[in-house]
């Protein structure tokens, strides 16, 4: 007689291997199920799946580059194998660069929208259907306050993030009294290889906001994923930021961003007013 497979939950982390994804994978750990975790990195996966068994979870790894085509297959594969199935989708996977976008390469650039854009679609579409079903589970995606606005000088990264934060909130609505959650979460500067291999950390702007660390994100973004809000920006000072992102007029706001987000070494000492817009301001 055929018996039917009883599949377990599983909370899938993609961008597990550092950063905030690597900390959520923890704090989720907690609740002592199976934590699949995702990234290329295999030295990053091992490390990450050892805080996972430290902290109570089930670790799972699977080395998957999400600009590959088949990158949301694999992984729906890789969980009928373990006989798992996607309960909690963490979308942490993501990368930015600083600079000018007509300067920057483009490759890298278009990369940035299939790595922040293109699978973090995929990847909530493939697995949200079945959590509706199933009337239970949710996404938890990584926007950043860079969502709330445009940003010169980190243009397709910016946008990347406004993607994020729409495409999750619309997600959140649509998806209400259906026992499924969408969450958007939109941290300030964290601490992790992110400010560096983007170039963000050269920034004014990174230097003058304060930074939290991986861990505190990680932890907001779980309670506020428990909880079923659609937004959760973790802290004070990220919380003015957006605030501040929303409300500033873009007269003012894209000018001072986009001066903000040259390296300190790039400024030079024109001031402002007529004078930086006559030397600086087309930059
Ligand atoms: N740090 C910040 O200041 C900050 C602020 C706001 C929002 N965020 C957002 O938060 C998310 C996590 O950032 P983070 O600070 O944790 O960055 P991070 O430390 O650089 O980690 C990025 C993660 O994404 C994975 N990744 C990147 N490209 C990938 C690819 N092609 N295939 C598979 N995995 C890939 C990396 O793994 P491998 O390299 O091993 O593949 C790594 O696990 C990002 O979406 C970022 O935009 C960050």
């Amino acid at each position: 007689m055929n018996q039917l497979k009883q599949l377990r939950p599983a909370v899938v982390v993609v961008g597990a291997s550092r950063g905030i994804g690597r900390s959520i994978a923890k704090v989720a750990a907690r609740e002592r199920g199976a934590v699949v975790l995702v990234a290329r990195s295999t030295e990053g996966l091992a490390a990450a799946a050892m805080d996972v068994r430290s902290a109570g979870g089930e670790a799972f790894t699977l080395a998957l580059d999400l600009l590959a085509e088949d990158a949301s297959s694999s992984l729906q594969e890789f969980l009928s194998a373990n006989d798992l199935v996607c309960d909690v989708l963490v979308n942490s996977a993501g990368y930015g660069l600083r600079g000018a976008a007509t300067t920057l390469p483009l490759g890298d650039q278009l990369g940035m929208i299939d790595v922040n854009i293109r699978a973090l679609s995929e990847m909530t579409l493939r697995f949200l259907p079945g959590m509706v079903a199933r009337r239970s589970g949710g996404v938890l995606n990584l926007s950043s306050i860079a969502g709330f606005t445009a940003g010169p000088n980190m243009a397709l990264y910016y946008a990347s993030k406004g993607f994020v934060r729409s495409f999750s909130e619309a997600l959140h609505q649509e998806l209400r009294h259906t026992g499924v959650t969408v969450t958007c979460v939109a941290p300030g500067p964290v601490s992790t290889e992110f400010l560096e291999t983007s170039g963000a950390g050269q920034a004014r702007l990174f230097k003058v906001l304060p930074k939290v660390d991986a861990e505190y994100v990680a932890e907001h973004a779980w309670r506020g994923f428990k909880s079923g809000r659609r937004l959760v920006v973790p802290g004070i000072s990220a919380k003015l930021t957006a605030f501040a992102a929303t409300f500033l007029p873009a007269v003012v706001r894209l000018p001072l961003i986009g001066r903000l987000q040259r390296r300190s070494s790039d400024l030079c000492a024109c001031g402002s007013g007529k004078k930086f817009r006559e030397c600086c301001g087309a930059r």
